[in-house]
């Protein structure tokens, strides 16, 4: 999209983020987990902090629900509202990274444009998408918020996976899965992702 702003200039900073990264001894980048509600996105995104900060990583995590009750929070579900919650999200997330951290997004993100538009906001292949590949059944048996019964009970229009669309991806970093119709461990799957973050550096 063009800015609507005009007359405007970038401004440099001596500092720059190579510095930045030197300073804090680790590359920023974004791991963006997508996924059906209750698939378990913010229990990874969580975990995955623990475990970088284990390591004395410096992460921050972006989680769809709360910055639903702050910078997004004019925001709905219609299409073009979670269109925009994705875009700002991003933009965010692309500030973190440049500040040097690892940042970790949890959002439903349903659909692959716009997760796709933030991906390409990272340079470098610092966009790391995490598709929490979890049955609907397995959500909805979950419900840890009530809110698959209400959809079903037509109490909540537009619930992904119920009567509005979950895009998974085609082509992201890694897929959580279930093995043998069981879970993996919220550890387990933090430890896959920590491992593709050492292994790329
Ligand atoms: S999106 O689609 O990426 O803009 O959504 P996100 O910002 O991640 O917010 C998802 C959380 O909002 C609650 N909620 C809904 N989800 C999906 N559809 C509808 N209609 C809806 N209404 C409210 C729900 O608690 C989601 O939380 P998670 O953590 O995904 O379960």
């Amino acid at each position: 999209t063009l800015s609507n702003s005009t007359n405007i200039f970038w401004q440099e900073c001596p500092i720059g983020k190579l510095d930045r990264q030197k300073l804090l001894n680790q590359r920023g980048c974004v791991v963006w987990i997508t996924g059906l509600s209750g698939s378990g996105k913010s229990t990874l995104a969580c975990s995955i902090s623990r475990e970088l900060h284990s390591r004395e990583k410096l992460s921050y995590i972006l989680d769809g629900d709360n910055l639903r009750h702050g910078l997004n929070k004019d925001l709905g579900f219609k299409p073009e509202d979670r269109t925009e919650n994705i875009r700002r999200t991003g933009e965010v997330a692309k500030l973190f990274a440049d500040a040097g951290l690892i940042c970790a997004a949890s959002l439903i993100s349903p659909y692959i444009r716009d997760r796709d538009a933030c991906r390409a906001m990272l340079p470098d292949k610092n966009f790391i998408e995490v598709f929490m590949n979890m049955p609907l059944d397995l959500c909805e048996a979950r419900d840890p918020k009530g809110l698959y019964k209400l959809a079903r009970a037509g109490k909540i229009k537009g619930f992904t996976g119920i009567d509005d669309p979950y895009e998974p991806p085609i082509n992201c970093e890694i897929e959580i899965q279930q093995i043998n119709g069981v879970c993996p461990a919220p550890t387990t799957m933090a430890g896959q992702v920590v491992s593709y973050l050492e292994e790329k550096g």
